[in-house]
């Protein structure tokens, strides 16, 4: 029998939760407000999910995953953590998450930010490359001829090793892109980033470039990636826009 926990249960973490169940794995749910906000989630899970909280969900998990805005880093339980294999979904966004002064100057990528803070775990980079709505859309079983690949980004092979397992596991195949100094390849806007999951990757752009021109001019951000079926993307095109892409920091990219 095997647990992922979840620290974070928004957008990201209940889909990750509802592959993971569909696999046989139990789920312990936790956020930032309390078990009894998760009620409502949990019982839409089913028999495999329960609530906690982070401390819990971290000592639980065999495997756990990070799914915050990544302001919130340092609230994470370090000690429960120490030992695990923690998978982190985060990404930086400057006009959410406030500014991080190693993170705009390039001398740390954000999981090395959060690998830091949790210094007796295991960091795994992975999911915060594709889109919410595609985790559900694109997953595959294992062998699946149209099979979707994710990078992953580690600097201990044995993590890498076991979270490419569930991974694989959760529907997934896996580039492993190398460490987690090595993760800005696929962090927002590089080349492997969100966009080549959208069968019109088009649409995404203009919703980007209006999000942008909304933040710059202090309107409400309003504009929402479009819906989009997602397409299959195989691992040869993963290690290809892996290999091509230029780093984007903050002050490079629209958001
Ligand atoms: N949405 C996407 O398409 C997408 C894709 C790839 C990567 N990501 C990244 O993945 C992360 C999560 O995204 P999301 O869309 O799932 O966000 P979300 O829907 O806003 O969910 C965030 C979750 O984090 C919890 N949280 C916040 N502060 C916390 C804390 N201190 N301790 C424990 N839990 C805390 C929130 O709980 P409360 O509600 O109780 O505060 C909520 O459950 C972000 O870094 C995002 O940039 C998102």
């Amino acid at each position: 029998m095997a647990t992922l926990g979840f620290i974070g249960s928004g957008s990201i973490g209940t889909k990750l939760a509802r592959l993971a169940i569909a696999a046989g794995i139990d789920v312990v749910m936790s956020n930032s407000r309390g078990p009894e906000s998760l009620a409502t989630t949990v019982a839409q899970l089913g028999e495999r999910a329960r609530a906690a909280t982070p401390q819990e969900a971290a000592r639980a998990g065999d495997w756990v995953v990070v799914s915050i805005p990544l302001s919130a880093y340092p609230q994470l339980p370090a000690t429960d953590l120490a030992g695990k294999v923690v998978l982190d979904t985060t990404n930086y966004y400057p006009v959410r998450d406030g500014t991080f002064e190693v993170l705009d100057t390039g001398k740390l990528t954000s999981s090395e930010l959060i690998q830091e803070h949790l210094s007796g775990s295991k960091l795994v980079k992975a999911f915060n490359n594709i889109s919410d709505q595609h985790i559900p859309a694109l997953a595959r079983p294992s062998g699946a001829a149209d099979r979707t690949a994710l990078p992953i980004a580690g600097d201990d092979p044995r993590a890498k090793a076991s979270a490419a397992a569930l991974i694989d596991r959760l529907g997934f195949d896996t580039v492993d892109a190398g460490t987690l100094a090595e993760s800005w390849r696929f962090e927002p806007e590089t080349d492997p980033f969100v966009v080549p999951y959208f069968a019109d990757p088009a649409a995404l752009v203009a919703a980007s470039v209006e999000l942008s021109e909304q933040i710059r001019a202090g309107l409400p951000p309003t504009a929402m990636p479009p819906q989009d079926p997602g397409v299959p993307l195989p691992a040869d095109r993963v290690r290809t826009l892996l290999a091509e892409t230029t780093r984007k920091l903050p002050a490079d990219r629209l958001y």
